[in-house]
């Protein structure tokens, strides 16, 4: 009699946890990067509360969060104050948010978001940042594809081993090759260009990139990396000009910093109001092989200073590896041949901070869309039975 007493009183309990107390639990949980609680940015999905069972799908911003993990423990942190709740049943998927108007870009509309890898000067790395960054962010799970923007001097081929691939036509689209999970366009694909000196005047070479651009099959992407040539010509004007892109990230050298030509490509970028995603320094240190210390043997803090100066992220170091070099000479990427590494592990975090100011700059472009009037508020879709 007494059991019978005490389960109608538990039972009394589960139905009085609400919705509106699991949301309420919920919304106090912060996602780092977006600075939101997770309900009003509509991470909360399929909740189902039933009979004290609760269940929903946690939707991150990207596979590639660097804050994945922490959100996770703090929504089972969250619940796990509810003690009326029997049972909790979390399913996490990642949907990479837009960061970039798709309205906007009806050639280009399965493409979540558009990165240009852009430098000051040459030879700084980007071609080498924009392949690794590109097989980080798909080992997350992303979708991701990488498009060699280098008409003059195409180098992903080589880079990932590709000297024999080409693209073929359908329907009048560009197929892209595929690579690890990537998909690639290059100019160098064509093999008639690849042994020639690519002499053409701007607006070809501007034409070709429109066509790599929006005539290319890219199918669904979450992130596009482009990966251009130096400096502020051609080409940079023309991605900055002919498509809405997430923004531009900076990959700089130490001696670069010293010889302020990264400043001019960020200036103008600046000026065309493409956002700047941040900077990444390349070459920035040696990591000793027997004592595993880094080394600053360029100098420290160069990139961090450019950072500051121009108000935008820092988003990582990569060290100066003869890895990097001769993976990238014999067409082996170090993050396939060597993803435990430093280097793949400095890719991988710069990778992820990457990934987090999309999301970030996504919300931003949310939020203005709102106030225009032309979005939705985000809302939990919940259900009771
Ligand atoms: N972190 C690194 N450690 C060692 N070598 C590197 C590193 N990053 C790039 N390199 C090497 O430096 C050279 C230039 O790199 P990369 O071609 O990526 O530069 P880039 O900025 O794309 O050049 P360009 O301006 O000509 O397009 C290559 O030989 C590459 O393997
Ligand atoms: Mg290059």
């Amino acid at each position: 009699m007494s059991n019978l007493c005490l389960n109608n009183v538990k039972g009394l309990f589960h139905t009085m946890v609400g919705i509106d107390q699991v949301l309420e639990k919920l919304s106090t949980v912060i996602d780092p990067d977006l600075k939101k609680d997770i309900v009003s940015m509509g991470m909360i999905k399929d909740l189902e509360l039933n009979d004290g069972n609760l269940k929903f799908t946690l939707e991150l911003t990207t596979p590639a969060c660097p804050f994945n993990v922490e959100i996770e423990d703090d929504v089972r942190k969250a619940i796990g104050d509810i003690p009326e709740l029997k049972n909790f049943d979390m399913n996490v998927t990642a949907k990479v948010m837009e960061g970039r108007s798709l309205d906007a870009d009806t050639g280009m509309a399965t493409v979540k978001n558009i990165i240009g890898v852009a430098s000051g000067k040459g030879g700084v790395g980007k071609s080498t940042v924009s392949l690794n960054l590109a097989l980080a962010l798909s080992q997350t799970g992303a979708k991701v594809g990488l498009l060699d923007a280098d008409i003059y001097g195409p180098s992903i081929p080589l880079m990932l081993g590709m000297k024999d691939a080409y693209m073929e036509v359908e329907d009048n689209k560009l197929q892209p090759a595929e690579s690890n999970g990537l998909k690639v366009v290059s100019f160098g694909f064509f093999a008639e260009q690849s042994h020639q000196a690519a002499i053409y005047r701007g607006p070809i070479i501007s034409g070709i990139l429109k066509q790599f651009l929006v005539d290319t099959n890219w199918s669904d992407l979450d992130y596009l990396i482009v990966d251009l040539p130096p400096g502020t010509g051609d080409i940079p004007l023309t991605l900055a000009q002919t498509i809405p892109i997430t923004g531009i990230l900076v990959v700089t050298t130490p001696q670069d910093v010293a010889s302020n030509v990264a400043v001019k490509a960020i200036g103008m970028f600046e000026k065309l109001n493409v956002p700047i995603i941040g900077v990444v320094e390349n070459m920035s240190h040696f990591i000793c092989p027997n004592c595993s210390e880094k080394h600053y043997i360029f100098g420290d803090g160069g990139a961090k200073k450019i950072s500051e100066e121009f108000n935008m992220p820092f988003l990582g170091e990569i060290p100066l590896n003869s890895g990097i070099m001769s993976g990238s000479d014999l067409g082996k990427p170090i993050m396939i041949t060597n993803p435990d590494s430093p280097s793949a592990e400095a890719f991988r975090a710069s990778a992820k901070n990457i990934a987090a100011q999309c999301s970030i700059l996504a919300a931003k472009l949310q939020e203005e869309m709102e106030s225009e009037g032309s979005g939705e508020e985000p809302a939990p879709e919940a259900s009771t039975n």
